[in-house]
Protein backbone atom coordinates (compact mmCIF):
# COMPACT_ATOMS: atom_id res chain seq x y z
CA UNK A 1 0.00 0.00 0.00
CA UNK A 2 1.59 3.12 -0.99
CA UNK A 3 2.09 6.07 2.04
CA UNK A 4 -0.16 8.14 0.72
CA UNK A 5 -3.10 5.87 1.24
CA UNK A 6 -2.14 5.17 4.26
CA UNK A 7 -2.03 8.78 5.55
CA UNK A 8 -5.41 9.14 4.10
CA UNK A 9 -6.83 6.23 5.91
CA UNK A 10 -6.07 6.98 8.78
CA UNK A 11 -6.79 10.63 8.71
CA UNK A 12 -10.37 9.71 7.56
CA UNK A 13 -10.31 6.75 10.56
CA UNK A 14 -9.54 9.49 13.24
CA UNK A 15 -11.89 11.55 12.28
CA UNK A 16 -14.48 8.57 12.19
CA UNK A 17 -13.82 7.54 15.78
CA UNK A 18 -13.71 11.20 17.11
CA UNK A 19 -17.48 11.21 18.46
CA UNK A 20 -16.05 8.27 20.80
CA UNK A 21 -14.62 10.37 23.14
CA UNK A 22 -17.97 11.08 23.94
CA UNK A 23 -17.99 7.80 25.79
CA UNK A 24 -15.75 8.51 28.67
CA UNK A 25 -14.05 11.13 30.36
CA UNK A 26 -10.58 12.19 31.25
CA UNK A 27 -9.36 10.14 34.84
CA UNK A 28 -10.43 12.12 37.53
CA UNK A 29 -8.94 10.38 40.64
CA UNK A 30 -5.13 12.22 39.38
CA UNK A 31 -6.27 15.92 40.05
CA UNK A 32 -3.54 16.63 37.05
CA UNK A 33 -5.06 14.70 34.55
CA UNK A 34 -9.13 15.31 35.33
CA UNK A 35 -8.62 18.50 33.29
CA UNK A 36 -7.43 17.07 29.95
CA UNK A 37 -8.73 18.76 26.40
CA UNK A 38 -11.07 15.44 26.10
CA UNK A 39 -11.59 16.01 22.22
CA UNK A 40 -8.40 14.93 21.76
CA UNK A 41 -7.31 11.81 19.15
CA UNK A 42 -4.10 11.30 17.72
CA UNK A 43 -1.73 7.97 16.73
CA UNK A 44 1.21 6.96 15.16
CA UNK A 45 2.06 3.79 13.86
CA UNK A 46 5.60 3.20 13.12
CA UNK A 47 6.79 0.06 10.67
CA UNK A 48 10.06 -2.02 10.12
CA UNK A 49 11.70 0.43 8.51
CA UNK A 50 11.14 3.18 11.17
CA UNK A 51 8.92 5.06 8.94
CA UNK A 52 5.93 7.05 11.34
CA UNK A 53 2.29 7.51 9.89
CA UNK A 54 0.58 9.87 12.10
CA UNK A 55 -2.82 11.59 12.40
CA UNK A 56 -5.26 13.31 14.41
CA UNK A 57 -3.45 15.08 17.61
CA UNK A 58 -0.30 13.55 17.01
CA UNK A 59 2.19 15.92 18.08
CA UNK A 60 0.97 15.36 21.98
CA UNK A 61 3.00 14.12 25.41
CA UNK A 62 1.21 12.49 27.95
CA UNK A 63 2.09 10.56 31.07
CA UNK A 64 3.01 6.52 30.74
CA UNK A 65 0.45 5.77 33.43
CA UNK A 66 -0.18 1.87 33.26
CA UNK A 67 1.51 1.44 30.30
CA UNK A 68 4.75 2.00 32.21
CA UNK A 69 3.89 -1.19 33.88
CA UNK A 70 4.38 -3.92 30.41
CA UNK A 71 7.78 -1.65 30.43
CA UNK A 72 8.86 -2.35 33.66
CA UNK A 73 7.71 -6.18 33.70
CA UNK A 74 10.07 -6.27 30.54
CA UNK A 75 12.86 -4.22 31.94
CA UNK A 76 13.14 -6.18 35.55
CA UNK A 77 13.34 -9.33 33.54
CA UNK A 78 15.78 -8.08 31.54
CA UNK A 79 17.95 -7.22 34.26
CA UNK A 80 16.96 -10.22 36.48
CA UNK A 81 15.74 -13.35 34.69
CA UNK A 82 12.13 -14.70 33.79
CA UNK A 83 11.86 -16.81 36.33
CA UNK A 84 13.21 -14.46 39.03
CA UNK A 85 9.68 -12.20 37.75
CA UNK A 86 7.75 -15.18 37.59
CA UNK A 87 8.34 -16.15 41.25
CA UNK A 88 7.25 -13.01 42.74
CA UNK A 89 4.40 -11.94 40.69
CA UNK A 90 1.70 -14.07 38.34
CA UNK A 91 0.26 -14.46 35.14
CA UNK A 92 -3.70 -14.46 35.79
CA UNK A 93 -6.10 -11.97 34.70
CA UNK A 94 -8.30 -11.07 38.04
CA UNK A 95 -11.35 -9.70 36.93
CA UNK A 96 -11.57 -6.95 38.99
CA UNK A 97 -10.29 -3.45 38.55
CA UNK A 98 -6.86 -2.62 37.79
CA UNK A 99 -6.72 -0.88 41.80
CA UNK A 100 -8.82 -3.70 43.37
CA UNK A 101 -7.64 -4.95 46.88
CA UNK A 102 -10.41 -7.78 46.59
CA UNK A 103 -8.56 -10.64 44.58
CA UNK A 104 -5.64 -10.57 47.57
CA UNK A 105 -8.65 -10.86 50.02
CA UNK A 106 -10.36 -13.18 48.82
CA UNK A 107 -7.87 -15.72 47.37
CA UNK A 108 -4.72 -15.34 49.52
CA UNK A 109 -2.72 -15.64 46.82
CA UNK A 110 1.47 -15.84 47.51
CA UNK A 111 1.88 -13.30 44.79
CA UNK A 112 0.27 -10.45 42.71
CA UNK A 113 -1.70 -12.13 40.12
CA UNK A 114 -0.47 -9.90 37.57
CA UNK A 115 1.99 -7.21 36.82
CA UNK A 116 -0.35 -5.08 34.85
CA UNK A 117 -2.66 -4.67 38.00
CA UNK A 118 -1.15 -1.86 40.78
CA UNK A 119 -0.63 -4.59 43.10
CA UNK A 120 1.90 -6.57 40.75
CA UNK A 121 3.13 -3.31 39.25
CA UNK A 122 4.15 -1.80 42.25
CA UNK A 123 6.17 -5.35 43.44
CA UNK A 124 7.55 -5.18 40.08
CA UNK A 125 8.68 -1.46 40.20
CA UNK A 126 10.10 -2.21 43.78
CA UNK A 127 12.62 -5.19 42.75
CA UNK A 128 14.24 -2.72 39.73
CA UNK A 129 17.99 -2.94 40.17
CA UNK A 130 19.71 -0.52 41.88
CA UNK A 131 19.79 0.58 45.80
CA UNK A 132 17.83 3.51 46.15
CA UNK A 133 15.06 4.71 44.63
CA UNK A 134 16.72 7.01 42.57
CA UNK A 135 19.18 4.40 41.15
CA UNK A 136 15.86 2.18 39.83
CA UNK A 137 14.39 4.74 38.60
CA UNK A 138 17.52 6.13 36.54
CA UNK A 139 18.42 2.10 35.23
CA UNK A 140 14.66 2.14 33.88
CA UNK A 141 14.65 5.32 32.16
CA UNK A 142 18.18 3.99 30.67
CA UNK A 143 16.56 0.91 29.62
CA UNK A 144 13.42 2.65 27.77
CA UNK A 145 16.09 5.43 26.42
CA UNK A 146 18.08 2.87 24.75
CA UNK A 147 15.30 1.27 23.04
CA UNK A 148 14.07 4.95 22.02
CA UNK A 149 17.28 6.65 21.32
CA UNK A 150 16.92 9.60 23.65
CA UNK A 151 15.86 11.38 27.09
CA UNK A 152 13.09 10.77 28.60
CA UNK A 153 11.44 13.65 31.27
CA UNK A 154 9.15 13.48 34.68
CA UNK A 155 6.06 15.23 34.23
CA UNK A 156 6.81 16.96 37.69
CA UNK A 157 3.21 18.11 38.10
CA UNK A 158 1.42 15.06 37.52
CA UNK A 159 3.98 13.20 39.99
CA UNK A 160 2.73 15.28 42.83
CA UNK A 161 -0.57 14.89 42.17
CA UNK A 162 -0.57 11.18 42.03
CA UNK A 163 2.03 11.36 45.10
CA UNK A 164 -0.22 13.06 47.29
CA UNK A 165 -3.76 11.46 46.01
CA UNK A 166 -2.55 7.85 45.93
CA UNK A 167 -4.54 6.61 49.15
CA UNK A 168 -5.77 3.49 47.36
CA UNK A 169 -2.13 2.55 45.84
CA UNK A 170 -0.38 3.01 49.47
CA UNK A 171 -3.45 0.86 51.02
CA UNK A 172 -2.04 -1.57 48.34
CA UNK A 173 1.40 -1.19 48.74
CA UNK A 174 0.90 -1.39 52.70
CA UNK A 175 -1.67 -4.88 51.83
CA UNK A 176 1.46 -5.80 50.21
CA UNK A 177 3.78 -5.16 52.85
CA UNK A 178 1.56 -6.68 55.37
CA UNK A 179 1.62 -10.04 53.38
CA UNK A 180 5.34 -10.10 53.20
CA UNK A 181 5.02 -9.79 49.42
CA UNK A 182 7.17 -5.92 49.47
CA UNK A 183 10.84 -6.42 50.71
CA UNK A 184 11.26 -2.69 49.94
CA UNK A 185 10.03 0.38 52.03
CA UNK A 186 6.53 1.05 51.31
CA UNK A 187 6.84 4.67 50.71
CA UNK A 188 10.00 3.57 48.70
CA UNK A 189 7.65 0.84 46.68
CA UNK A 190 5.23 3.26 45.93
CA UNK A 191 7.53 6.35 45.03
CA UNK A 192 9.59 4.43 42.12
CA UNK A 193 6.39 2.97 40.90
CA UNK A 194 4.49 6.56 40.86
CA UNK A 195 7.52 7.99 39.18
CA UNK A 196 7.49 5.69 36.35
CA UNK A 197 3.92 6.06 35.95
CA UNK A 198 4.79 10.00 35.36
CA UNK A 199 6.99 9.45 32.66
CA UNK A 200 6.34 11.83 29.64
CA UNK A 201 6.29 10.22 26.02
CA UNK A 202 5.48 10.98 22.77
CA UNK A 203 3.33 8.61 20.36
CA UNK A 204 6.39 8.33 18.17
CA UNK A 205 8.05 7.19 21.04
CA UNK A 206 5.44 4.76 22.36
CA UNK A 207 5.36 3.44 18.65
CA UNK A 208 8.70 2.62 18.94
CA UNK A 209 8.52 0.38 21.74
CA UNK A 210 5.52 -0.96 20.30
CA UNK A 211 7.69 -1.92 17.00
CA UNK A 212 10.33 -3.68 19.63
CA UNK A 213 7.43 -5.50 21.95
CA UNK A 214 6.04 -6.65 18.12
CA UNK A 215 9.77 -7.64 16.84
CA UNK A 216 10.02 -10.21 19.85
CA UNK A 217 11.83 -7.82 21.58
CA UNK A 218 14.20 -7.07 18.04
CA UNK A 219 14.84 -3.52 16.95
CA UNK A 220 14.16 -3.47 13.40
CA UNK A 221 15.46 -0.28 12.72
CA UNK A 222 18.97 -0.42 14.74
CA UNK A 223 19.39 -4.37 14.23
CA UNK A 224 19.98 -5.40 17.63
CA UNK A 225 18.52 -7.60 19.83
CA UNK A 226 17.17 -5.22 23.15
CA UNK A 227 15.86 -7.88 25.36
CA UNK A 228 15.08 -11.70 24.77
CA UNK A 229 12.39 -13.84 22.38
CA UNK A 230 10.83 -15.14 25.78
CA UNK A 231 10.39 -12.00 27.60
CA UNK A 232 8.47 -10.52 24.85
CA UNK A 233 6.86 -13.79 24.59
CA UNK A 234 5.56 -13.27 28.34
CA UNK A 235 4.91 -9.51 27.93
CA UNK A 236 2.18 -10.03 24.72
CA UNK A 237 0.50 -12.94 26.43
CA UNK A 238 0.24 -10.35 29.28
CA UNK A 239 -0.82 -7.55 26.62
CA UNK A 240 -4.00 -9.98 25.86
CA UNK A 241 -5.15 -11.25 28.41
CA UNK A 242 -4.41 -8.45 31.05
CA UNK A 243 -3.54 -5.21 28.99
CA UNK A 244 -7.12 -3.76 29.04
CA UNK A 245 -7.90 -4.90 32.26
CA UNK A 246 -11.46 -6.10 32.13
CA UNK A 247 -11.55 -5.44 28.19
CA UNK A 248 -8.95 -8.29 27.34
CA UNK A 249 -11.09 -10.26 26.26
CA UNK A 250 -13.33 -8.06 24.20
CA UNK A 251 -10.30 -6.04 23.29
CA UNK A 252 -8.46 -9.61 22.32
CA UNK A 253 -11.95 -10.81 20.11
CA UNK A 254 -11.99 -7.24 18.59
CA UNK A 255 -9.34 -5.56 17.61
CA UNK A 256 -6.78 -8.64 18.59
CA UNK A 257 -3.59 -6.81 19.17
CA UNK A 258 -1.54 -7.07 22.06
CA UNK A 259 -2.03 -3.66 23.45
CA UNK A 260 -1.67 -2.41 27.37
CA UNK A 261 -3.37 1.21 28.35
CA UNK A 262 -2.89 3.85 30.81
CA UNK A 263 -5.42 6.01 32.55
CA UNK A 264 -4.06 9.43 30.89
CA UNK A 265 -5.19 7.98 27.55
CA UNK A 266 -2.73 6.18 26.14
CA UNK A 267 -2.44 2.88 24.53
CA UNK A 268 0.82 0.57 23.50
CA UNK A 269 -0.32 -1.80 20.49
CA UNK A 270 1.97 -4.35 18.88
CA UNK A 271 1.30 -6.02 15.73
CA UNK A 272 3.42 -8.70 15.25
CA UNK A 273 4.61 -9.66 11.32
CA UNK A 274 2.05 -11.50 9.10
CA UNK A 275 2.92 -12.95 5.83
CA UNK A 276 0.14 -13.65 4.50
CA UNK A 277 -2.16 -10.97 2.30
CA UNK A 278 0.86 -8.96 0.83
CA UNK A 279 -1.65 -6.66 -0.41
CA UNK A 280 -2.47 -5.61 3.44
CA UNK A 281 -0.52 -2.64 4.90
CA UNK A 282 2.05 -3.56 7.54
CA UNK A 283 2.99 -7.25 6.61
CA UNK A 284 6.36 -6.71 8.42
CA UNK A 285 5.23 -6.07 11.65
CA UNK A 286 4.35 -2.48 13.49
CA UNK A 287 3.99 -0.39 16.32
CA UNK A 288 0.98 1.54 17.27
CA UNK A 289 0.24 4.14 20.11
CA UNK A 290 -2.62 6.17 19.84
CA UNK A 291 -3.50 9.22 22.58
CA UNK A 292 -7.12 10.20 23.77
CA UNK A 293 -7.88 11.28 27.20
CA UNK A 294 -11.34 10.46 27.90
CA UNK A 295 -11.52 6.98 29.16
CA UNK A 296 -14.35 4.29 30.22
CA UNK A 297 -14.65 2.67 33.23
CA UNK A 298 -12.46 -0.05 32.63
CA UNK A 299 -9.53 3.23 32.37
CA UNK A 300 -9.04 2.19 28.41
CA UNK A 301 -9.10 5.24 26.26
CA UNK A 302 -12.77 5.17 24.74
CA UNK A 303 -11.70 6.77 20.90
CA UNK A 304 -8.43 5.40 21.48
CA UNK A 305 -9.80 1.92 21.49
CA UNK A 306 -12.77 2.35 18.90
CA UNK A 307 -9.93 3.77 16.83
CA UNK A 308 -8.13 0.51 16.88
CA UNK A 309 -10.60 -1.44 16.38
CA UNK A 310 -11.79 0.03 12.95
CA UNK A 311 -7.40 -0.14 12.24
CA UNK A 312 -7.74 -3.92 12.92
CA UNK A 313 -10.25 -5.08 11.15
CA UNK A 314 -9.71 -2.63 7.96
CA UNK A 315 -6.06 -4.32 7.68
CA UNK A 316 -6.46 -7.79 9.12
CA UNK A 317 -4.27 -6.82 12.17
CA UNK A 318 -5.61 -9.57 14.56
CA UNK A 319 -3.51 -12.09 15.51
CA UNK A 320 -6.19 -14.54 16.32
O1 LIG B 1 -1.79 3.83 39.85
C1 LIG B 1 -2.63 4.38 39.17
O2 LIG B 1 -3.81 4.36 39.45
C2 LIG B 1 -2.17 5.11 37.91
N1 LIG B 1 -0.88 5.69 38.10
C3 LIG B 1 -2.09 4.16 36.75
C4 LIG B 1 -3.35 3.39 36.49
C5 LIG B 1 -3.60 3.12 35.07
O3 LIG B 1 -3.08 3.77 34.19
C6 LIG B 1 -4.58 2.05 34.75
N2 LIG B 1 -4.87 2.06 33.34
N3 LIG B 1 -5.53 1.94 32.52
Amino acid sequence: MRSEEVYEKLKQWVEDNRSHTMLGEPAQYIPALANQDRDQLGICIMDYNGDTYMAGESNVKFTLQSISKIISFVALCHFKGLDFVLDKVDVEPTGESFNSIIPFEIHRPGKPFNPLINAGAITVASMLPGDTVSEKYERFLLFVEGMIGHQLELDQEVYESEWQTAHRNRALAYYLKESKLLDLDVEEALDIYIRLCAICISLEDLAKIGLVIAHDGYDPIEERQIFSHDVARIAKVLMVTCGMYNSSGKFAAHVGIPAKSGVSGGILASVPPKWHSPEKAFRKGCGIAVFSPAIDANGNSAAGTMLLRQISEEWDFSIF
